[in-house]
């Protein structure tokens, strides 16, 4: 039996329009949008959902989670139950979080390891990417075959030596490898090996505090590896899409190989647009919460980034939600800055941030809908199904209150940390209701979704390879 929900009265915003229009949806997909008011839709509609006044958006797409991972000797506190209910309470519908293949295992163990974790748990749709931390001519070759079931890009290091490090040639050949099978390399730049120097010389001088993490792993050793991923993947002949950018001069790497027409892409993170240094030097150690890397820079290199976003320099905002708690997580790290598990929470808070920034000027509303849903969503081969509102496309859709505020806090968010990066921040905007693929997931402030509800997604390649 078909079963019909209708939303009416709603400002629609998309990466392309704003119009105000009644939206059907049938059996989980958009079935029409219509002027409001000018349809007989509600008579034969299971549910009505009122919209007058509130926006009417996709559902958040964030393309870069790390729910559960294994880091510095413990784990991400998010499962995938507790991070995907969050993300939902933040208007995000579909994540795409990073398997790990560990050093000597093959591509398929890891994967195998992150579908147990995921399955039957989540509460939005999910898919993976896949961390390659031991490139070989057997993980070449398996490579092909998770492009052919619709794993589609692939994360490697210039970070970590010794865990998830990945040298030039490891880089070049997986490229390579990547230039011929359609699949998307995913760039963590910063040179491990100088940082790993610094950070010896550091603890040797005694210092030891969270602010040490932002001094020795230096801006400039971010676009050295930036402009290296981007030369390399130009030799290999493919796209590179650059992961959790924060220093303006690797901006000003990925411009200029943008200038030159390269297909070369980059991501930042609301903790680069909010957060700066002066938060990782907050006494007792309380900068340890701020801990993640790429890190925090001084607060002088937010406008690179929003410019960057305003200019298409950048294309997307995603979290690297990776959260630690403060209490026998990020206190592993007491004593000496490097044994501070990398990552902060953030999957519930990206879209209200985003929200803010179109309040504050920084963007427009549809370039807060582009990088937000629809960009992300054509990056990793899921447009058309998630990041729009048009028919045919999934009914993951979210009703925004564009005038509530709130203040950002560990006492009410609902991801599965101590802490929040953005505590006491008060912001403008707020979920109300949150559907995915038809179902309400919030209901007016209530979760009313269910674990198992979520389902993997098999990709298509990037939409922005033609
Ligand atoms: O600090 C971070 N970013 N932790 C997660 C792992 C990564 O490099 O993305
Ligand atoms: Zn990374
Ligand atoms: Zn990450």
């Amino acid at each position: 039996m078909t079963t019909r929900t209708l939303i009416t009265g709603g400002l629609v915003i998309t990466a392309a329009d704003e119009t105000h229009a009644d939206v059907l949806i049938e059996d989980g997909r958009i079935a029409a949008l219509a002027a409001p008011g000018t349809q007989e839709w509600s008579a034969s509609a299971d549910r009505v959902l009122d919209a007058t006044g509130k926006y009417v958006i996709p559902g958040g797409v964030d393309v870069h989670t790390h729910m559960e991972l294994p880091f510095g000797g413990t784990f991400a506190s998010d499962t995938f139950e507790t991070g995907t209910k969050a993300a939902a309470w933040g208007g995000t519908t579909t994540i795409v979080d990073f398997a790990v293949q560990t050093k000597g295992q093959s591509l398929r163990a890891g994967l195998d390891a992150w579908y147990a974790k995921a399955d039957g748990n989540c509460a939005i749709d999910y898919g993976f990417h896949m961390i390659l931390s031991d490139v070989n001519d057997r993980t070449l070759k398996e490579m092909d075959l998770l492009v052919e079931e619709g794993l589609t890009s692939f994360k490697l290091f210039t970070a970590y030596p010794g865990v998830f490090f990945s040298d030039d040639g490891q880089i070049l050949r997986a490229m390579q490898r990547a230039s011929s099978n359609g699949g998307m390399i995913m760039m963590h730049a910063e040179n491990g090996l100088a940082i790993d120097v610094l950070v010896e010389q550091a603890l040797q001088r005694g210092e030891t505090d969270p602010r040490y993490h932002g001094e020795v792993r230096k801006a400039l050793l971010e676009a050295e590896a930036t402009h290296r991923v981007i030369k390399l993947a130009q030799v290999a002949g493919a796209p590179v899409y650059v992961v959790h950018v924060s220093a303006q001069e690797a901006v000003a790497e990925l411009a200029r190989a943008r200038d030159e027409g390269l297909p070369v892409f980059g991501e930042t993170c609301p903790q680069y647009l909010f957060l700066s240094t002066d938060n990782l030097a907050e006494p007792d150690f309380e900068g340890a919460k701020y801990v993640c890397s790429t890190p925090l820079r001084p607060r002088e290199h937010q406008a690179a980034l929003w410019r960057g976003l305003r200019t298409n320099d950048l294309q997307v905002v995603s979290t690297d939600h990776c959260p630690f708690c403060f209490v026998g997580q990020k206190e592993l790290g007491r004593g000496d800055f490097s044994k501070i598990p990398n990552g902060l929470p953030g999957v519930e808070n990206r879209m209200d941030l985003l929200h803010q920034a179109v309040l504050d000027g920084h963007i427009s509303r549809r370039r807060w809908i582009e990088i937000a849903c629809a960009t992300p969503a054509r990056m990793f081969g899921l447009y058309g199904k998630k990041g729009t509102i048009a028919p045919g496309a999934d009914a993951d859709v979210v009703i925004y209150d564009p005038a509530a505020e709130q203040v950002m806090s560990a006492e009410t968010h609902h991801m599965n940390v101590d802490y929040s990066a953005y505590e006491g921040k008060r912001v403008t905007g707020r979920v109300e209701s949150v559907l995915s693929r038809g179902e309400l997931v919030i209901d007016q402030r209530e979760f009313v979704g269910r674990a198992g509800h979520g389902a993997y997604l098999a990709r298509g390649t990037s939409q922005y390879l033609g």
